[in-house]
């Protein structure tokens, strides 16, 4: 089985990477650098330094995860500082680098693209998903359901770092194939896009603990992830594919636990997948198993 990939133009040994929401200093990068990850993806970073949601926020069992992390990291002025130490430890083990970026506006996307791609960065990966981030009682805008915040996100993107910039706009699910279709025609008609990450947490779950919410940020709403998104992020990427012009690449993430859903996420046309939750949960030594278990489905 050939696992060799490429993404945007970015050569990857094989198709496995961290997602975002798992790495975000340096020692982390140094960790991720030394596993069997054909890439480092770092954030999501924001333009302040945010100290994250406090309490429960994060919980995995058997079936799903759920996370209210609030984007914690140290902000734009460290990673200015260090991306590009980064850059070099994940080269150094011929790795590129990623960087997940998420703004508060279209200008703080653009902002932050650049001082990823001036540290070297060899792709961005627009977090347009993000549903933990809560200002007081009121929750900020998922901008991936707003198509003309996406247009307006992307152009200011594009302004700022050219087209030919290796930009990956990263998705939450959406259940409406009608409204997936729109935001299809949005991302297919920027230049800049080079690669569709799908999919981000599904917003706004709640799980009780006995009689108490699971999470305790946001009223005990929290994104959804692991095991049971795999049917979920499958159809997604299924979909887009059909919908999005051919030049747009996948990358597949949701509910990866086992080599055969790698093997999944690719026959539905993903060219390359990440892991947040199996990671978060077996650590590094996920990456060598998984793509064990790839080849060994392969073989039968
Ligand atoms: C604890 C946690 C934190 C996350 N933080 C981010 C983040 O900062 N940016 C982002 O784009 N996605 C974030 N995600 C979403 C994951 O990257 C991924 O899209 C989602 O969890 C589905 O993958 P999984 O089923 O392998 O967990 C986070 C997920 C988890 C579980």
């Amino acid at each position: 089985m050939e696992l060799q990939t490429e993404v945007a133009g970015i050569r990857l040994e094989h198709p496995l990477m961290n997602a975002a929401g798992t790495c975000r200093s340096l020692e982390e990068v140094k960790e991720l650098s030394r596993s069997a990850s054909a890439a480092v993806m770092v954030g999501s970073i924001t333009v302040e330094p945010r100290t994250g949601n406090t309490g429960d926020v994060y919980w995995a069992g058997p079936m799903f995860s759920l996370n209210s992390l609030g984007l914690p990291n140290r902000g734009a002025p460290y990673y200015r500082e260090t991306i590009s130490e980064m850059v070099a430890v994940a080269h150094g083990e011929n790795k590129p680098l990623f960087v997940s970026v998420a703004g508060f506006s279209p200008e703080e996307y653009a902002n932050l693209t650049e001082l990823a791609f001036g540290g070297g960065a060899d792709l961005v990966e627009q977090n347009l998903g993000c549903p933990n981030v809560w200002q007081g009682s009121t929750q900020k805008r998922i901008a991936c359901f707003d198509p003309a915040l996406v247009t307006e996100i992307l152009h200011r993107v594009e302004e700022r770092v050219g087209a030919d910039a290796k930009v990956s706009v990263k998705i939450s699910p959406l259940s409406d194939p009608f409204a997936l279709a729109g935001l299809a025609q949005v991302i297919g008609a920027s230049k800049v896009a080079k690669v569709v990450t799908t999919v981000n947490t599904f917003p706004n779950a709640f799980s009780y603990n006995g009689a108490k919410p699971r999470i305790t940020p946001g009223g005990g709403f929290a994104g959804f992830a692991g095991p049971a998104m795999k049917p979920i992020g499958l159809g997604q990427v299924r979909q887009l594919r059909e919908l999005l012009p051919d030049r747009i690449q996948i990358i597949g993430v949701g509910g990866i636990t086992h080599g055969k859903d790698i093997r999944e996420y690719r026959e539905s046309g993903a060219v390359a997948v990440q892991v947040a939750t199996a990671y978060l949960e077996r650590h590094e030594q996920v990456f060598s198993s998984l793509l064990d278990e790839l080849l060994e489905v392969a073989s039968v």
